[in-house]
């Protein structure tokens, strides 16, 4: 491994909370009578919490004002929050929980590099709470992916200069994301369908081939 620092993605990445964001959106759209399924899910994969909101609604047939708006983002969270706090650490796949140690014991920095605002919230759950040498995620950016914010702020949090970090991504905005910032990237899951990323992961543990 030629990298001294990795960012990773959260949610799809470290552990399988895309799912629970799937299921506290489908509830919010089957009450509004508005079509989602998993496809259309792909595209709020790495995107904020309004902006995804703003996808599922391009299906809606009449218009919302930007106050019923946050109050359909509130909502979803709420939904979100409580399948959260069902969360136990067995939820950390031993595969990615060895995978991360091993990369610490080779002198690795680690960080995440997530829009998600949650994402405190979710490594306590996880029992990776102090775990990463850094965390940079939705509360220290203005910008959500595809622009690098997240990621250059991760780097700088490592003290490492970007070009020496690899970002670990399930999103198309994620790998575009670290295209952005010139910072190589590792595609996991749906992603690796994508052609933006230097590496393509079939399960977490192949980092330790790179
Ligand atoms: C990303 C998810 O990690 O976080 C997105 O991939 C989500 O789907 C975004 O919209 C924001 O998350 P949150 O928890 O702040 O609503
Ligand atoms: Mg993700």
């Amino acid at each position: 491994m030629n990298y001294k620092g990795i960012i990773f993605d959260l949610d799809g990445v470290i552990c399988h909370t895309d799912k629970y964001h799937y299921q506290a959106w489908k509830k919010l759209a089957d009450r509004l009578g508005i079509y989602f399924d998993e496809t259309i899910n792909n595209r709020l994969r790495g995107v904020s919490r309004m902006e995804s909101l703003n996808i599922i609604l391009e299906r809606a047939d009449k218009t919302y004002t930007e106050q019923e708006k946050e109050a359909f983002a509130t909502e979803k969270n709420e939904v979100y929050k409580e399948l959260l706090k069902q969360m136990t650490p067995e939820e950390l796949s031993p595969e990615v929980k060895d995978t991360l140690e091993e990369l610490r014991n080779r002198g690795i920095l680690l960080s995440i590099g997530s829009s998600s605002k949650n994402a405190g919230f979710i490594l306590n759950r996880l029992g990776l709470g102090d775990f990463f040498d850094a965390v940079s995620d939705g509360n220290n950016i203005s910008h959500s992916k595809p622009d690098p914010e997240v990621f250059l702020k991760a780097a700088e949090f490592l003290k490492l200069p970007a070009s020496e970090c690899l970002v670990v991504e399930d999103a198309e905005a994620g790998l575009l994301a670290a295209k952005n910032g010139e910072m190589d990237s590792a595609a996991i899951g749906d992603a690796v369908k994508s052609d933006l990323p230097q590496y393509k992961l079939k399960t977490f543990s192949d980092l330790l081939n790179i």
